[in-house]
């Protein structure tokens, strides 16, 4: 764990800005609001860094809300930022069939790529079908470093604590893996899966805390009643393999986005700011 805590300063106050808002609709517009402005830097920009995407039902009012604001610019701004669109996901279901609708993969290209009429090229994913997915997961967190890592990161907060698919327990130096999922994140994301833990893929790939601490920028996105006691861990625990997310404690530049709902235990105060 030292060499990890060594790469960064645990000093800093964590997270770097928390905004909470009332209404879970004033929540994502101002989320899109910062996504707008780093997506039109992009624009002038000669090799921006890759987008940090995230999957699960915290983003899916995110994804909407920004194609809509992305098909409000001009024509032309908006071919430049799709032609120059590079983001990897964090994770992939290991094993299951191309095109089933709950891998990532198709989540993806039905909330982001298809509206938006992106190459599918241009959203990457690991490839939870490959043959030999140690060999994908090192392949995927090698192209990731040849684009020189993240620029701006999105995540979600597993009700375990997990970011990515980073399961209790995970240490900070943990890269890009195939990982065996835990039994409550199975129950967590059963609902596309008959409501069956069991059908849920038992094993993922996922970038570690490695990839996700080399970000520029982290937004941490809680939102909901089923993430208010977890919340309140978080911010009450110190950096701890058995909470993943409290190794976010170490990185200069999280942000944190709670709606009301999950913020009905930890009580934060409201500290709005615009950037
Ligand atoms: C999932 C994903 C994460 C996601 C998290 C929260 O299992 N692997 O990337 O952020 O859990 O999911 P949700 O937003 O559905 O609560």
């Amino acid at each position: 764990m030292k060499s990890a805590e060594s790469k960064f300063s645990p000093s800093w106050k964590f997270p770097r800005l928390t905004i909470v808002r009332s209404e879970g609709v004033n929540l994502v517009t101002s989320i899109v609001d910062i996504l707008e402005k780093r997506l039109r830097r992009r624009l002038f920009e000669l090799c921006p860094k890759p987008l940090g995407l995230a999957t699960g039902r915290t983003m899916e009012p995110i994804y909407e809300a920004l194609v809509a604001r992305l098909r409000s610019w001009s024509a032309s701004d908006l071919e430049r930022l799709l032609y120059g669109w590079c983001s990897f996901n964090l994770d992939e279901y290991a094993g299951l069939k191309d095109g089933d609708d709950r891998s990532f993969r198709s989540y993806m290209s039905r909330h982001l790529g298809g509206p938006l009429q992106l190459n599918a090229d241009k959203l990457r994913l690991p490839d939870g079908q490959a043959k030999d997915l140690h060999k994908e997961s090192c392949c995927y967190t090698n192209q990731l470093k040849s684009y020189g890592g993240v620029g701006v990161q999105l995540l979600g907060l597993g009700s375990n604590g997990h970011v990515g698919f980073n399961e209790p327990p995970s240490s900070p130096d943990l890269s890009c893996r195939l990982v065996s999922l835990s039994h409550s994140t199975r129950v967590q994301n059963a609902f596309l899966f008959n409501g069956d833990p069991l059908q849920v893929p038992s094993q993922a790939i996922t970038l570690g805390l490695n990839e996700i601490l080399g970000a520029e920028e982290i937004h941490l996105i809680v939102t909901g009643h089923g993430k208010a006691d977890i919340l309140k861990e978080l911010l009450h625990s110190p950096c701890s393999p058995h909470l993943p997310a409290s190794w976010l404690r170490l990185h200069k530049n999280v942000s944190l986005w709670v709606d009301q709902a999950a913020n009905s235990k930890a009580l934060l105060k409201v500290e709005d700011s615009s950037d």
